[in-house]
């Protein structure tokens, strides 16, 4: 195995050799642009990884970690255009820089790409992969349109949210590691024990994501900080928040959650410091921090050597104390 860091400088030369853009440039371009915005690449990491975990080769690995990242790429820019977001890693939105129609068709391109990175496996890898993608694409679609559904309702339950937040996140980074497992060609048992790692640190990372969201650094996060709480979403934040306040704090989180404001400071700040009065945001590290413990058990029942859990884990632990 490689150490981390240089999982993600091959995959950053690989992306780097793909010739993206070419007529119609409206419609690459935006492509491109998303691409070399940076970000993490926490998924196509994991891809590698896995694959290394179950002694494959990262290289094999490459097109698919690729897929997963023009994929998890193509979400956001719809997801951009879907929560009205004007800030992507530091730097404008697709659909803020050209417009909407073009955040929409070169999106709906990106999905189509991302398909045809996995046409470059053999037949028996393309298959499993390829259903893995479809399976976890719908699950995104159905995550998305529950946030969005949770939007206007006042009645979303804790039960609600994790299953919304395990598909419009988690499924995707539980997909990322099962596909660099199909290509090491390890067991059925071994590719679901990782699934499973993966969701439960997919649920932890979103919920880390909504806690940023709203307590993130402007200067550091790249993405709208209050954002969430312009939108009105029904995060793990406000739901503690809910649940914890007094009967006025409640009506009155309730009543801000209900309306849109045109101007969002003042709301941003009440909404943050009931956050913390009513210690929904210590629930919302705890939470953090128990998906990913839940994510380590699952790794003691998988048989590998123990250097590879320490990588693991020290991944998951590095996910947690991230503050983009
Ligand atoms: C953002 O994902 C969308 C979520 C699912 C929370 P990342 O936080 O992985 O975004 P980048 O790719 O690093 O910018
Ligand atoms: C994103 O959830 C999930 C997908 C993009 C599928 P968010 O809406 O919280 O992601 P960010 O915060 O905009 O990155
Ligand atoms: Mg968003
Ligand atoms: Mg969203
Ligand atoms: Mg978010």
């Amino acid at each position: 195995m490689l150490p981390i860091h240089q999982y993600q400088e091959q995959f950053l030369l690989y992306l780097e050799n793909q010739k993206i853009v070419k007529e119609p440039k409206n419609l690459y371009q935006p492509i491109d642009y998303i691409l070399q915005l940076g970000g993490k690449r926490l998924r196509p990491v994991l891809t590698l990884m896995t694959a290394e975990v179950f002694d494959g080769n990262y290289k094999e690995a490459l097109p698919a970690a690729l897929a997963i990242e023009v994929f998890h790429n193509f979400s956001l820019i719809h997801d951009d255009i879907m929560d009205d977001a004007p800030l992507r890693r530091g730097n404008v939105t697709v659909h803020e820089k050209w417009n909407i129609n073009t955040g929409i068709l070169s999106g709906d391109a990106m999905l189509i790409l991302a398909y045809q990175y996995f046409e470059q496996y053999e037949p028996a890898i393309f298959k499993d992969l390829a259903k893995l993608f479809s399976q976890t694409a719908l699950e995104v679609c159905e995550g998305q349109q529950y946030d969005v559904d949770f939007e206007t309702r006042n009645d979303v339950t804790i039960l609600e949210y994790l299953k919304m937040i395990g598909y419009k996140t988690a499924v995707l980074v539980a997909a990322a590691m099962k596909m660099g497992a199909i290509i090491a060609k390890t067991s059925e048992e071994n590719a679901n024990l990782i699934y499973d790692f993966g969701l439960n640190l997919g649920l932890a990372f979103q919920l880390q994501d909504d806690y940023l969201d709203a307590f993130g650094d402007p200067k550091t996060f790249g993405k709208q900080v209050g954002g969430d709480i312009i939108e009105n979403k029904k995060t793990y934040l406000y739901l503690k928040a809910i649940e914890f306040s007094s009967k006025e704090q409640r009506e009155e989180l309730m009543h801000l959650f209900s309306i849109q404001l045109d101007e969002n400071s003042e709301k941003i700040e009440t909404v943050k410091e009931t956050f913390n009065s009513t210690g929904a945001s210590l629930a919302t590290q705890k939470s953090i921090k128990d998906f990913t413990l839940k994510a380590f058990e699952t790794l003691e029942k998988i048989n590998i050597s123990e250097d590879k859990k320490v990588m693991l884990k020290a991944f998951g632990d590095n996910l947690m104390s991230r503050n983009v």
